[in-house]
């Protein structure tokens, strides 16, 4: 049987969003947002344990978020790092020897993860070794250079926008990560294209938002 444990960052500033509470906690329909998206992972069948990464200061409040919500998945709170690499590098680390098959990487950020889609992560990951869910870009992606003009147009046709869930073989991420101990990456997957492994692209339900600003959270409302 597949033991999949899932790693939730949900550390960093999230100062575009423009509130004194952190991000984590900003009231979604009631609710802290992060409690939407461990309720998530917690209620999916195809995740065994999850590790999440918060602000050192905040480790309380997150525990505390975790045990009023009943979300007994969760086994442990870990300090978040610098960048988001350095919050999944934390929570590697946490699972250490565990005995899991499959890591599943997903953005505390995104609340409206559908169980479905977890579960298309886990069996791609198990299959292809490496998944990352994705949107077609449905605009026209322009390189701008630093004097403001346009460098060149891409082709949209093979533009794809990366969110997250990310899922990977246990081993394949870990060596992913241990090999740049100093990447800033913004993803998981593209350390693991560094090893010269191939990653399966899955093309996500377009409601998998995260939620960066005001206006996110208003959206985020609306298609809860
Ligand atoms: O910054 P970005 O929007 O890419 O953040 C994606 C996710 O990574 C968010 O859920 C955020 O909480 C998390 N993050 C983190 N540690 C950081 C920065 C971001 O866990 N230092």
């Amino acid at each position: 049987m597949t033991r999949t444990i899932a790693i939730v960052p949900a550390a960093g500033a999230g100062k575009r969003l423009g509130f004194k509470v952190p991000k984590p906690f900003v009231l979604l329909r009631g609710k802290p947002l992060v409690a939407h998206t461990l309720k998530a992972l917690s209620s999916c069948g195809a995740i065994d344990a999850i590790v999440v990464a918060a602000e050192r200061p905040a480790i309380g409040r997150m525990k505390g978020v975790i045990k009023r919500f009943g979300l007994y998945k969760v086994i442990d709170v870990v300090a978040g790092g610098k960048t988001r690499s350095d919050s999944v590098r934390n929570c590697l680390k946490r699972i250490g020897p565990l005995a899991f098959d499959i890591v599943l990487i997903h953005d505390g950020a995104r609340p409206l993860v559908e169980g479905a889609l977890i579960e298309r992560a886990v069996k791609a990951a198990q299959r292809f070794g490496a998944c990352v869910v994705a949107a077609p870009e449905s605009d026209t992606v322009k390189v701008v250079g630093s004097n403001g003009f346009v460098k060149k147009t891409l082709d949209r046709n093979t533009l794809f926008r990366t969110e997250t869930p990310q899922a990977f073989k246990v081993r394949l991420i870990k060596k992913a990560y241990g090999v740049k101990r100093t990447s800033t990456s913004t993803d998981d997957a593209s350390l693991v294209e560094r090893l010269g492994v191939k990653v399966k692209v899955i093309v996500g339900p377009p409601g998998n938002i995260k939620v960066t600003t005001k206006e996110d959270l208003k959206l985020a409302e609306v298609l809860l």
